[in-house]
């Protein structure tokens, strides 16, 4: 995949589409990989990359520093697993197969594999990478602090939001602390008056279509502008997400 660098967009377009009608045929079940020096010495990929060709059927070359390389451990991309005092990152690029390790290294078996990797008896890497190091860079231009009043009286009787409504919400709904670490937390925050249960009490002004009259919301109704949900999105963001051991793939909805 590498070698289509060059290839103009038009024709990168086409191939794409190509792609897109015969997706057995973009997968040629190989990659090229660089790691820093420091994990292939590590002895850590020779230990769970056979594995994960022997289960996929999938061949990956490891190439020098300066060679190009479909995918790469370093400091962008996924967040792989911890060792050696850092914090490794897996960027898959674009090749589907290295996009396929990348779901197993996150999966339970590949983190499986990398946690029971000992060097002298000893375990060197772990997968359950505290989730304070996984903050997402991008940034929301709304007001945190006016976002956490907001969410108290928009969110709170239901949600934890913060400490300063633990004790008066519902039980069994998500903190936002628990939902904060949800990798995809952003969209869900985003989109939640779209999300159950909200429709049928929120409304957001000049999105949501006035509540039907003949069926009005059942409860107090939850009235807010997008901008009130951007600085709800800047509150959020700065939460620090709630210590599960490891952060949650998927709710049940
Ligand atoms: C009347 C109670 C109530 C109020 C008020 C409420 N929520 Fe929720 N919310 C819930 C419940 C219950 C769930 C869990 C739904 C589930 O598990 O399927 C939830 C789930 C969510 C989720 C996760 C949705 C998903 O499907 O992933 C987000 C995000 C969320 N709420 C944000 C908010 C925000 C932001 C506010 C305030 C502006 C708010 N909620 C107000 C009850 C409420």
């Amino acid at each position: 995949m590498t070698a289509t660098r060059s290839i103009p967009a038009f024709v990168l377009g086409a191939m794409a589409s190509l792609a897109l009608a015969l997706p057995a045929k973009a997968q040629d079940k190989a990659f090229t990989l660089h790691a820093p020096a420091a994990l292939v010495e590590s002895g850590l990929l020779g230990y769970i990359l056979p594995r994960f060709t022997l289960k996929t059927q999938t061949r990956i070359t490891l190439t020098g520093p300066d060679a190009p390389a479909d995918a790469r451990f370093g400091e962008s991309g996924i967040i792989a697993f911890e060792g050696l005092d850092r914090v490794w990152r897996f960027d898959a690029g674009e090749d589907p197969d290295a996009q396929r390790f990348a779901d197993w290294l996150r999966s339970d078996v590949g983190r499986n594999t990398v946690d029971s990797y000992e060097i002298d008896g000893a375990t060197v890497f772990t997968s359950e990478v505290e989730v304070q190091k996984v903050v997402v860079e991008v940034s929301y231009d709304g007001d945190a602090l006016r976002g956490e009043e907001v969410s108290l009286s928009h969110c709170g009787r239901c949600h934890v939001v913060s400490d300063k409504n633990r004790m008066n919400s519902i039980g069994s709904t998500p903190s936002f602390a628990v939902l904060r670490t949800l990798r995809d937390w952003e969209d869900r925050f985003q989109a939640f008056y779209v999300l159950n249960p909200h429709p049928a009490f929120t409304q957001i002004a000049d999105v949501t279509e006035p509540f039907d009259a003949t069926r009005p919301s059942p409860i107090h109704a939850v009235e807010m502008t997008l901008g009130d949900l951007e600085n709800i999105m800047a509150f959020v963001q700065g939460i620090a997400p709630a210590d599960l051991g490891r952060p949650i793939q998927s709710m049940q909805d």
